[in-house]
């Protein structure tokens, strides 16, 4: 059985004092125990995060292939966890799309991640002309074939998430029966190319899950949970998606 996931990742948003909003998520983590609760704020967040968080994990949003070395504004694997980290989202599709982060880049900041014993949270989604086209099942797969971690060194534990492009911060969510075909699809996927492993990897979506949506999206088969942007960075709008995985 694998419990839920609920990750907040607040992009390039946030300051010290949204830190406030904190203390109630990780209340209302307290208060669902059948939950995995987490928050990925900006890297300069990292660690006053920590301290707010009353052992909450907190994440980073990327994070560099290599350990150390002469790559400026960069951070490490390493370095996410020695800030306190225990999680990172990898291969977002704005990373994807802005720092034209290829798969082959991706699955070695994965591996970098892996290896530091993160949690690591690996993005994969169609844009809608890849959708309208008839290939988004098609797309995902490739992009798991080419940024999935090919080692399973290091403790960090392999989660992927599902975020259809065209569904991010737009407010349209993709339908139950698309999320219920696309996460088949990547767990048939997953099967395929780590065996017995690739029935114990969580598969969460991502794209416009907010309080009202969330139930329904927590009910679709193989749905473990959310990755969520813009409703992740209030207490007020974040709680209800939790108590919904809790309730799911
Ligand atoms: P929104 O929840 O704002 O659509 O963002 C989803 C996302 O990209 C999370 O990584």
């Amino acid at each position: 059985m694998r419990r839920k996931l609920v990750v907040g990742n607040w992009k390039m948003n946030g300051s010290l004092a949204q830190l406030s909003e904190l203390g109630p998520i990780a209340a209302a983590a307290r208060k669902s125990p059948g939950v995995d609760v987490a928050i990925c704020p900006p890297f300069t967040l990292i660690a006053p995060a920590r301290a707010r968080a009353s052992g909450m994990p907190i994440g980073g949003q990327d994070c560099h292939g290599k350990e150390s070395g002469a790559h400026t504004g960069c951070v490490s694997a390493a370095m996410l966890k020695d800030a306190g980290a225990r999680l990172v989202i990898v291969g977002h599709s704005e990373r994807r799309a802005e720092q034209c982060e290829s798969d082959k880049a991706v699955r070695s900041k994965a591996e970098a991640a892996l290896k530091q014993g993160l949690q690591t949270i690996l993005c994969v989604g169609e844009s809608d002309k890849e959708r309208e086209a008839g290939r988004a099942v098609t797309v995902v797969a490739a992009q798991l074939q080419g940024s999935l971690p090919q080692t399973a060194e290091g403790e960090g534990e392999l989660v992927i998430a599902y975020e259809p492009i065209w569904a991010i911060g737009t407010g349209k969510v993709a339908t139950p029966d698309d999320v219920a075909e696309m996460h088949a699809a990547i767990r048939a996927e997953l099967k395929q190319l780590l065996a017995h492993r690739g029935a114990t990897v969580r598969i969460l979506y991502g794209g416009s899950v907010k309080g009202d949506n969330a139930a329904e999206l927590f009910a679709v088969p193989d749905v473990d949970g959310a990755l969520v942007g813009g409703a992740s960075l209030t207490a007020a709008q974040f709680v209800p998606i939790v108590e919904a995985a809790g309730r799911g």
